[in-house]
């Protein structure tokens, strides 16, 4: 496997970088802008696999340096997870979230054209799917986001299909992949990579932050929702399984075929759940206070994973959330400023 991966300075992106060296890839050309990622993630892969990892600093809406490298190296497959990623953010700025998922798809889908390589794996967002009517979510719900993060994200997913589509018509074999991802959690399990964004918004590392007192406490938005303790609920996978996903993925995918598949264990847990969870790793109370609910929130979001487990054969190894929390909660020990490389 000789791989080229976008955002592989980030947490999902190098988790993937880790579990395709793992799973016999020869070959990573690991590109990032850094704008969000960390150099010493990359320096942790490259130590995990001397001279496997070229790492490029390239953003990928440089169509002219995308397409020089992929002409040089010539990779078989892409795997896109470069973008900007908070939802907050991108009701502020929505035009920035669209020039870096919309514009770094369509550059890195040109410069894939210009060096033949035709197979393609996109991170892709629950987000998409909005607030939606029924519950589990399945990959037939309807998509109808509801802020610009989830927007940007859905219209890649068109434009990728849509390059599918002409690839049939043209007779090339361009094939792609989307995983629509859930919440995800937890860090590689040997502490050699972990979760390190700036500002942080998931749920588990900011407990976490909270126990460690980097945070003054946890905020809790809404405990007056229609669930049983009142908070909101989310499937959580870990990271590794997450990673595991894009392996499988790239060995089931198709030419002249776009498929989408869900990303989650089809199990919910509850914000107060992963607070008690991340209490037990921590073996003390951690300090949270209850916030009005946050615009937007539903109540419960929970995937069905039965396709991608039907299709790939995935499956999550954790089911629960001690081995998330507490691979993250190591990671987080080892590393109180995180990877401290800003
Ligand atoms: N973390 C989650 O829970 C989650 C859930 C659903 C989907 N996703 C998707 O997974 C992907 C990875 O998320 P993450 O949590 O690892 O985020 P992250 O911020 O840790 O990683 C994203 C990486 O992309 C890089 N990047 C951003 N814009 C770039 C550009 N224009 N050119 C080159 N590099 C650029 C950043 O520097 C960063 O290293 C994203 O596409 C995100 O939308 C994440």
């Amino acid at each position: 496997m000789h791989c080229l991966v976008t955002g592989a300075a980030g947490y999902i992106g190098s988790h993937t970088v880790r579990e395709l060296l793992a799973r016999g890839a020869t070959r990573i050309v690991a590109v990032d802008s850094l704008e969000r990622g960390h150099r010493r993630a990359i320096e942790a892969l490259e130590r995990l696999a001397p001279g496997k990892v070229r790492f490029a600093r390239i953003d990928v809406r440089d169509r002219a340096a995308m397409s020089a490298l992929m002409r040089e190296e010539r990779p078989e497959s892409v795997l896109h997870f470069a973008a900007l990623t908070l939802v907050g953010e991108s009701v502020r700025q929505p035009a920035a979230y669209w020039s870096c998922s919309a514009g770094g798809t369509a550059s890195l889908l040109e410069a894939m054209r210009d060096a033949g390589t035709e197979r393609l794996v996109f991170s892709s967002t629950a987000a998409t799917y909005g607030i939606p009517q029924s519950m589990p979510i399945t990959e037939d719900t309807p998509q109808q986001p509801c802020n610009p993060y989830g927007s940007a994200k859905l219209a890649c997913e068109t434009m990728i299909a849509e390059e599918a589509e002409a690839a049939r018509r043209d007779g090339r074999a361009f094939g792609a992949i989307l995983l629509r991802y859930f919440n995800v959690a937890g860090c590689a399990s040997d502490g050699s990579l972990g979760e390190d964004h700036d500002p942080e918004t998931h749920l588990v590392p900011s407990a976490l932050q909270a126990a460690l007192g980097a945070r003054p406490a946890l905020e809790i938005f809404g405990t007056d929702y229609p669930t049983p303790d009142g908070t909101c609920i989310r499937d959580y996978v870990h990271v590794e399984d997450l990673a595991s996903a894009h392996v499988d993925a790239l060995r089931a995918l198709r030419p002249r075929e776009c498929r989408a598949f869900n990303v989650g264990i089809g199990h919910g847990f509850s914000v107060r759940e992963v607070l008690d969870a991340c209490e037990r790793a921590v073996g003390r109370p951690i300090p949270a206070n209850v916030a009005p609910r946050r615009e937007g929130d539903p109540p419960e979001l929970r995937s069905d994973p039965a396709r991608i487990m039907r299709e790939l054969g995935w499956s999550p190894r954790h089911r629960t959330l001690a081995p998330m929390v507490e691979s993250a909660w190591r990671w987080m020990q080892a590393n109180p400023r995180g990877y401290d490389d800003r």
